[in-house]
C-alpha cells in the first residue's frame, strides 16, 4: 500500500485533498470506555481531478460516512495492513465541488492507543473516573479518522458531552460555560482558531479543578496537585515573557497547564493552550519547571514551525530544548543553563553508545523512517544532538548576539508552516551568507552520520566543579573505608537540585562505589526520601547498578506509582539485568501494566523481552 510521498508515517494525501477544519461532536462514555460521535470535515480539493479522500484510521468503528449537503452515503474502504494503522479511502461523487464537507460517524474501540481510561480508584480523588489523550506522534488516528500527518494544519472546534460532575478540557479555548443537556449530562464547547496538526488535538476529562497562576494561565488538576503545582510552576508568566522576547508574539491566547494523574507517560506535552504534564515534576523546589519552559517554547518550535514529518522531529525538539535552556539561563544565570546541558549529556551517551549502538541509523539527527514506527524511533537524540548542533551553529556565527535574532526571524518566516531540515538549512545559509565561518560547517556529518555529535558543546563547568569534587572524594573514600567517614549532611546543602542530580550522574558514570559507601551516602543525604523524582530516580539507578538492596525496593515503588517512560523503561531494564530481581520486574509489570499508557507499556515490554 503506497504511503504518502511526503510522510512515511501516514496514508493521507493532503496534497490531493486537504482538511481545513474539523468539528468534533463527541460523547465521553466512561462505562464503555469509548469516545463516540460525529466529526465534520471541511475539505478542499488541491488537485481538481481528485476522486477520493485518504485518511488515517486505527482501531476505529466507522459507522457511516456522508456528504454533508446532500446526506448521500459515501462508499469507503479500509485497508488493514500495517502496524501503524490503516488507510481509509472515501470515494467522492463525480460532481463533488472544490470545497465540501463530509460527516463521519464512528466510535473508538478498546484498542485505542491514544486514550487512557482510568477507574475512580486509579485517581487521587477516588470518586470520579478520568480519561486523557496523547496523540503525538501518530495516535490521533486511533481517536478520530484524520489526515494524521504534521504536514497538514487545520483549525478545529468541538462540542463534547460528559457525565455531570466531570470537567472536560481540550487543547483549545473553552467557548462558554458548560451547558446541562439532560439530568445527568453536561456539554462543553471548544474552539482552536490557530491551525494545528492532528497530533495536537487533545482532550482530558475527570474531576478537574483550576487555580489561576498568572494573567493568561491556570493550573488544572485533581485537587491533590493544585497548590503544589501553583508553587512549582509559579515562574510560568516569567517564562512566557522570556520566550516571547526570544521567539516573538505568543499567538495562542491562553497558556494553561494540566497536571495529569501519574500514569501520564511523558514529562510534558505541548498541547496548545493547555500543556499536559506529569505530576512527577512537582518537587517543592521548582527545579523541574524546566519542562514548563520546554512546553512553552513549543508554542513556536513545533506548534508554529512544524516538522513536515517525524524524520525532521529535531526541528521540533532540538530547537525547543536549546531555547528551553536559554530561558532557564535568563531566569537563573548562564552557568545554570550550562549545568542543564552538562546534566543531560550522559543521557545522550547512554542512548547512543549503549541503547542503540554508535552505528545505529536511528542515532542520526535526521533518520530514515520508512517502515519505522516513529514511536520506536523516539529517543533523546533529536533533543540532545539537535541542541548540540544549535550550540555549534551559534558559536560558528559568532554567538548569541548573532544567532538569537536569526532564530526569531526563522520562526517568523516559517510560522504556520510545516518544514523540512533543508528549509531550515537554506534559510540559515541565506541569512548568514556573508559569514565566512559558515562555509566550514560539515552539514552532512551533523545531519546524517550516526553516533555522538561531532562537536561537544563547550559547557561552562563552574557549577559542576564543586559537584565533581565531592563525587571524587566519595570515590576515594569508597576504596578505603577504613579511614573515618569524612562526610556529613552539610556537604550538599549548598547544591541546587540540578547540581545534586549531576552529583548522582557523576557517581553513576564513574568508578563504582562499594556497597558500604552507597549505604553511608544514603544514610547521610537521604536521596531515597527525596520528593524530587529526578533525584530519586538517579539514586535508584545508582543503587541498582551496585546491586544495593534498598534501591530495588524504591525502584519497584517508583515504577508502580508512576508511568513516566523516562523512569519506568530504564528502571525495568536495570531490574531485569540484575538476575535476582528479574522475576520481580516481570511480576510487577504484569500486575501494573494496565496503569501504563500504550507507549510506555510497549517500551517496558520490549525491555523485559516480552512479545506483545
Ligand atoms: N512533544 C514532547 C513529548 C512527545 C514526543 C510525546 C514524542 C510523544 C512523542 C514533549 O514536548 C517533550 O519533549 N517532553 C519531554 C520534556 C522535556 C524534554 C523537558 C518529556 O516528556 O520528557
Ligand atoms: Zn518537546
Amino acid at each position: 500500500m503506497a504511503l504518502s510521498p511526503g510522510d512515511p508515517s501516514s496514508y493521507s494525501r493532503p496534497d490531493i485533498v486537504k482538511t481545513t477544519h474539523i468539528h468534533m461532536d463527541w460523547d465521553i462514555n466512561f462505562q464503555e470506555k469509548v469516545l463516540s460521535g460525529t466529526c465534520t470535515y471541511h475539505l478542499t480539493k488541491v488537485d481538481p481531478s481528485a476522486t477520493s479522500v485518504l485518511m488515517d484510521v486505527r482501531d476505529l468503528d466507522i459507522l457511516s460516512i456522508k456528504l454533508e449537503n446532500t446526506g448521500e452515503e459515501l462508499k469507503h474502504n479500509i485497508d488493514r495492513d500495517t502496524s501503524f494503522g490503516s488507510r481509509l479511502e472515501i470515494a467522492l461523487p463525480s460532481d463533488c465541488s472544490k470545497d465540501f464537507r463530509i460527516l463521519i460517524k464512528y466510535s473508538t474501540t478498546a484498542k485505542c492507543e491514544a486514550l487512557l481510561w482510568m477507574e475512580p480508584n486509579q485517581t487521587s480523588g477516588g470518586v470520579h473516573p478520568f480519561v486523557f489523550s496523547q496523540c503525538q506522534s501518530i495516535l490521533a488516528r486511533s481517536m478520530l479518522p484524520c489526515q494524521d500527518t504534521p504536514s497538514l494544519k487545520a483549525t478545529y472546534s468541538a462540542s463534547v458531552t460528559a457525565p455531570k460532575d466531570i470537567n472536560v478540557l481540550m487543547s483549545a479555548i473553552r467557548k462558554e460555560e458548560n451547558q446541562p443537556v439532560s439530568d445527568d449530562k453536561v456539554k462543553f464547547s471548544f474552539e482552536q482558531k490557530v491551525p494545528v496538526m492532528s497530533y495536537l488535538i487533545a482532550i482530558a476529562a475527570g474531576d478537574i479543578k483550576s487555580k489561576k497562576i498568572g494573567p493568561r494561565s491556570h493550573i488544572w488538576s485533581e485537587e491533590k496537585y493544585l497548590e503544589m503545582a501553583a508553587f512549582d510552576f509559579s515562574e510560568t508568566e516569567k517564562m512566557l515573557q522570556t520566550a516571547e522576547e526570544l521567539c516573538g508574539p505568543y499567538v495562542w491566547g491562553i497558556y494553561d497547564i494540566l497536571v495529569l494523574p501519574p500514569s501520564f507517560a511523558f514529562g510534558g506535552m505541548e498541547n496548545p493552550c493547555l500543556t499536559f504534564v506529569t505530576p512527577t515534576l512537582l518537587s517543592g523546589d521548582k527545579s523541574n519547571s524546566t519542562t514548563i519552559a520546554h512546553e512553552i517554547v513549543h508554542s513556536w518550535t513545533g506548534n508554529l514551525v512544524t516538522n513536515v514529518n517525524f524524520e525532521h522531529f529535531w526541528l521540533n525538539e532540538g530547537f525547543t530544548k536549546f531555547t528551553e535552556c536559554k530561558i532557564m539561563g535568563r531566569l537563573h544565570g548562564e552557568p545554570y543553563r550550562h549545568l542543564l546541558g552538562i546534566r543531560d549529556w550522559p543521557s545522550l551517551e547512554e542512548c547512543v553508545n549503549k541503547n542503540f549502538g554508535a552505528n545505529h541509523p536511528l542515532t542520526r539527527l535526521v533518520p530514515d523512517l520508512k517502515g519505522v514506527d516513529p514511536e520506536d524511533a523516539f529517543s533523546v537524540v533529536p533533543y540532545q544532538k539537535g541542541q548540540a548542533f544549535l550550540y555549534f551553529l551559534e558559536t560558528t556565527v559568532g554567538g548569541a548576539s548573532e544567532f538569537e535574532p536569526f532564530l526569531k526571524s526563522y520562526y517568523d518566516k516559517f510560522k504556520y508552516l510545516s518544514i523540512s531540515t533543508n528549509d531550515f538549512k537554506e534559510y540559515f545559509l541565506e541569512y548568514f551568507a556573508s559569514c565566512e565561518a559558515v562555509k566550514t560547517i560539515d552539514w552532512d556529518t551533523w545531519l546524517y552520520s550516526p553516533g555522538m555529535p561531532p562537536v561537544k558543546p563547550n559547557f561552562n563547568q563552574s557549577l559542576a566543579i564543586p559537584v565533581y569534587d565531592l563525587a571524587g572524594r566519595w570515590r576515594k573514600w569508597s576504596v578505603d573505608t577504613s579511614v573515618a567517614c569524612p562526610f556529613n549532611e552539610e556537604d550538599i546543602a549548598s547544591f541546587n537540585p540540578i547540581q545534586t542530580m549531576e552529583f548522582l550522574n557523576s557517581l553513576f558514570n564513574g568508578e563504582p562505589l562499594t556497597l558500604l559507601a552507597i549505604e553511608k551516602l544514603t544514610e547521610l543525604y537521604k536521596f531515597n526520601e527525596s520528593p524530587n523524582k529526578e533525584i530519586l530516580y538517579r539514586w535508584i539507578r545508582l543503587g541498582l547498578k551496585l546491586q544495593f538492596e534498598a534501591s530495588a525496593k524504591s525502584a519497584v515503588d517508583l515504577v508502580t506509582e508512576v508511568g513516566r517512560g523516562k523512569y519506568v523503561v530504564p528502571i525495568y531494564k536495570d531490574l531485569y539485568a540484575w538476575p535476582e530481581k528479574r522475576q520481580l520486574a516481570l511480576d510487577n509489570f504484569e500486575a501494573t501494566r494496565f496503569k501504563l499508557m500504550s507507549s510506555a507499556r510497549n517500551d517496558v515490554a520490549k525491555a523485559l523481552g516480552i512479545k506483545e
